[in-house]
C-alpha cells in the first residue's frame, strides 16, 4: 500500500529520533519504546542500529512483538536499573510538551516506562500540535468494576466519557475516552483524575511532560527543546 503524506512524516520523525540517540548509545544502554504508528517507525529505524545498544523495554505487547521481529532484545522493566531514552508518539501536544496519549490504549505502561527514562523524546507529525489539549478525547484506564462509578465522577468534572467497546488493555482493564475537556491546567487535571478511585492511569502526561519534541513537517524534522 502506498504511504500517505502523514505516514511519511511519521517515518521521517521516527528515523530522526533513532539518528539523534545513536551517538549517545553504548553497549549497555537500554532504550524505552512507545506504542503506536509513529513509534512503529522508530522501532524500524532502531533495527538499523540494534548492534549499538543492549536492548529495549517495551510499553505494550504489540511493540514487544515488533521489536522481537526485528531481532531487538526486549527486557522486563523490573530487571532494568537505568534507561537513557524513552521514545514515543502522542495524540496531542502543546507548547509545554504536555501530552495526551493512549489512543492505542497503552497509556499505563507508557507512563511507567517513560517515568524511569532520563529523557523522554516525543515524536509527532505536525497534526498533533495544539494550543489547548482536549480536542482529542482523553483516554483513561479504569478497573472494569469501577467503570460506571468513574464515569459519573468524570461527568462531574465536565467531561463526556465514552466506553471503548471491545477493548481490553494489556493490564486487563477497560478504557474510557473523555470528550469535552478544555484542559487549561493539565498537571492539575492529571492529578485530579488520578484521585478518582478505580482509575489506573489517565492519558495526560503533564506532571512529567516530554523533554524533547521532534515534529515531522513537510520541510523536515523540527527539534524543539
Ligand atoms: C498509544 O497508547 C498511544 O499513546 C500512542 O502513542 C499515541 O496514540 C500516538 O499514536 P500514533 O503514533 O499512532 O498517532
Amino acid at each position: 500500500m502506498p504511504m500517505n503524506d502523514q505516514d511519511k512524516l511519521k517515518q521521517q520523525v521516527g528515523k530522526a529520533a533513532a539518528d539523534y540517540i545513536r551517538p549517545h548509545l553504548r553497549k549497555d544502554s537500554i532504550v524505552g519504546v512507545g506504542t503506536g504508528s509513529t513509534a512503529n517507525y522508530f522501532i524500524d529505524a532502531l533495527a538499523e542500529i540494534k548492534h549499538t545498544f543492549d536492548g529495549t523495554v517495551a510499553s505494550s505487547t504489540v511493540s514487544e512483538e515488533r521489536l522481537k521481529s526485528h531481532g531487538i532484545p526486549v527486557f522486563e522493566l523490573n530487571n532494568i536499573k537505568n534507561m537513557m531514552f524513552y521514545v514515543d508518539g502522542a495524540d496531542e501536544t502543546n507548547d509545554k510538551f504536555e501530552l495526551i496519549k493512549g489512543g492505542g490504549g497503552a497509556l499505563t505502561r507508557e507512563k511507567i516506562v517513560s517515568s524511569v527514562a532520563d529523557q523522554f523524546i516525543c515524536i509527532v507529525d505536525e497534526s498533533k500540535i495544539v494550543d489547548t489539549l482536549g480536542a482529542y478525547p482523553l483516554p483513561i484506564e479504569v478497573i472494569p468494576m469501577a467503570r460506571s462509578a468513574v464515569a459519573r465522577q468524570l461527568v462531574k468534572l465536565g467531561g463526556r466519557p465514552v466506553y471503548r467497546e471491545g477493548f481490553i488493555t494489556d493490564n486487563g482493564n477497560i478504557i474510557l475516552d473523555v470528550s469535552d475537556l478544555h484542559i487549561k491546567d493539565a498537571p492539575g487535571l492529571e492529578r485530579q483524575i488520578n484521585q478518582i478511585t478505580g482509575v489506573v492511569t489517565n492519558g495526560l502526561f503533564a506532571s512529567k511532560p516530554a523533554d524533547l519534541l521532534f515534529v515531522g513537517t513537510p520541510n523536515g524534522v523540527d527539534i524543539r527543546r
